[in-house]
């Protein structure tokens, strides 16, 4: 039997954080060596919600840095960027064919993402994001697809879109499954549900032992507990909820001095912090490798461009052929 595909993907924003290690990359590791995997850099995906594109090549490598720093194999599964496989846009027209506006303009994340962003008006490539979305993992015929909760919505509507496409013209795409990342997601520095970078809540995967210190100091805690000697709550706590991913062994010593009010908030932050930056380690190790040999980095676009590319034309091939397009 074939190993079953997977293509993984996230828009370049840049150095990536904790979270996306936790909610992501972590789970993409493990899952490189049961599934053969694409991985996805989705930079025309960040035009829908910026159109300033001054950074977009330096973003879309500081990323790329970070996903071979934690342990994505390039050799194993190719690394391109999506403006690179021109068959994204050209599957893209096609499947806007095959899905109504209607159905689109009820894409709970677009809400979301409306009222998050303060979005008034919807730019057609912004509604069009999950069909873009789908052209990509289809193009690459992806079996599954691991995301967050926030995402399953684009799943749904990838898979629609091939149903339609194999019921109209014949059978190409597989409906691809979403795979669930089980860990839920890291709160943001402030308490806030999420860790994102225009939030401006994160700690980076590059931060150095110092940084993360001082971002910590400056978590925000139970606010009932002032000073050591208070009794904290720590199910309401984000540095009880990072400790529970980064330093599992000490979480019940943790949650009971805090409920007493044995440990104090300080000293809970930097035995945090310590732990963090352990498992940091040789990440930054690898990103500083990788900084050094920026030659390296582009061979593996070019590679990863290179094969993403033969894949995305065979595909494409069949698609034209199915339509009487050839
Ligand atoms: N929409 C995804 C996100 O914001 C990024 C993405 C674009 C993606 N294309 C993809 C994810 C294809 C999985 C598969 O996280």
């Amino acid at each position: 039997m074939p190993k079953k595909r997977i293509l993984s993907g996230m828009r370049p924003t840049g150095k990536l954080h904790i979270g996306h290690y936790v909610g992501a990359l972590e789970n993409w590791i493990k899952l490189q060596n049961e599934y053969e995997s694409y991985h996805l850099i989705a930079d025309y995906h960040v035009l829908t919600t910026k159109l300033e594109t001054g950074e977009i090549y330096q973003d879309s490598i500081d990323m790329l840095i970070d996903w071979l720093a934690c342990g994505l194999d390039p050799v194993k599964s190719p690394m391109f960027r999506q403006s690179q496989i021109k068959e994204h846009t050209e599957l893209h027209l096609l499947f806007s064919m095959l899905i109504t506006v209607n159905r689109l303009e009820r894409n709970p994340t677009l809400k979301d993402q409306m009222r998050d962003l303060n979005i008034e008006q919807v730019i057609y490539g912004h509604l069009g994001y999950p069909v873009l979305q789908a052209a990509d993992i289809l193009l690459y015929k992806g079996n599954a697809v691991p995301v967050g909760e926030d995402q399953v919505p684009h799943v749904e509507i990838s898979r629609e879109i091939a149903r339609k496409f194999n019921n109209q013209y014949g059978e190409v795409f597989p409906e691809p499954e979403p795979l669930l990342t089980n860990f839920a997601r890291l709160p943001g520095l402030d308490g806030g549900a999420k860790m994102s970078k225009s939030l401006n809540n994160t700690i980076l995967l590059s931060d150095n032992p110092e940084t993360v210190k001082a971002k910590l100091k400056k978590a925000v805690t139970d606010p009932n507990k002032i000073r050591k000697g208070d009794p904290g709550n720590p199910d309401i706590c984000l540095v009880f909820a990072y400790h529970k991913k980064f330093n599992l062994n000490e979480v019940p010593e943790i949650d009971t001095n805090c409920r007493s009010g044995a440990l104090g908030c300080v000293d809970c932050k930097m035995r945090c912090a310590s732990k963090i930056s352990e498992v940091l380690a040789p990440i930054i190790e690898k990103r500083k490798y990788y900084e050094q040999r920026l030659n390296e980095i582009t061979d593996i676009l070019n590679d990863g461009e290179k094969r993403a590319k033969a894949t995305a034309e065979a595909t494409m091939s069949e698609v034209r052929k199915k339509m009487n397009l050839g």
